[in-house]
């Protein structure tokens, strides 16, 4: 059965002291929620967060990493790099890595294979930009986007694979898709997957929406069937916000 998941991107945010702070107050925080809470800080905070959160129910993951095991590859950092840390998960594929750092499906495929390769979890970001949603293209590049960097993998592998489905104008924007917004695109995720891997593949995979949610929206977008939880960015930097959110469930 999958899984209810709550996840803090914590972006380019948080230097060492900051990240201290925010962690002391998350361990502050009471929750009788039954999703899974992660939080992703930045590369240079990992180690760190991940020995303060030890005892915690709180999991630290990374936003990113490359797909090579090493080698010249200035500025970048493995999987078994994250491993050796106690890093078991990564976020890839995020809009504003696919953006700013012209991520393209295949490195993601990549990443994908070398990431599941490590025995880690992914959790794999997707979602069109507005024109696309204007124009009516949204299922399209979605689906796209998965069938490009996922579709060669096998149906097993996605018991290491978490979702998330991230409207890119809905990032950062405080404008958030509607419940049914969400809804309708998870559901055509779902289906997407179910056609090429069968119905237990698609229902055992965390579908998570991402994009503006906040404590006042949370509820409503994780009532809906087919959302799983939510990767959320700037609410996650506020321990009683993030809490709010985790608490939705
Ligand atoms: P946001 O970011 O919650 O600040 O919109 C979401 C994300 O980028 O994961």
């Amino acid at each position: 059965m999958r899984k209810n998941i709550v996840a803090g991107n914590w972006k380019m945010n948080n230097d060492l002291t900051q990240t201290q702070a925010l962690i002391t107050a998350l361990k502050q925080q009471t929750t009788s929620s039954n999703a899974e809470v992660m939080v992703a800080p930045t590369f240079t905070n990992l180690l760190e967060a991940n020995k303060a959160l030890k005892d915690s129910n709180i999991e630290v993951i990374a936003q990113n990493m490359h797909f090579a095991e090493n080698g010249a590859y200035t500025g970048e950092i493995s999987a078994s790099m994250l491993k050796s840390i106690g890093i078991n998960t990564v976020i890839l594929g995020h809009s504003e890595r696919r953006e700013y750092f012209n991520e393209t499906d295949e490195a993601l495929a990549k990443k994908t294979d070398a990431a599941l390769a490590k025995g880690m979890r992914v959790i794999f970001c997707f979602g069109e930009e507005l024109a696309d949603r204007k124009s009516g293209n949204e299922e399209t590049i979605v689906g796209d986007q998965i069938k490009n960097a996922l579709f060669h993998l096998e149906g097993a592998a996605f018991q290491n694979i978490v979702l998330a489905y991230e409207p890119v104008w809905a990032i950062g924007t405080g404008e958030t898709a509607s419940p049914e917004q969400a809804q309708d695109m998870h559901a055509f995720v779902r289906k997407t997957l179910a056609d090429k891997y069968g119905n237990d593949v698609a229902d055992g995979v965390s579908i998570l929406y991402g994009g503006s949610v906040k404590p006042a929206n949370a509820e409503e977008i994780f009532s809906k069937p087919d959302v799983d939880g939510g990767l959320i960015g700037g609410a996650a930097l506020n321990a009683d916000d993030f809490f709010a959110i985790v608490n939705a469930f």
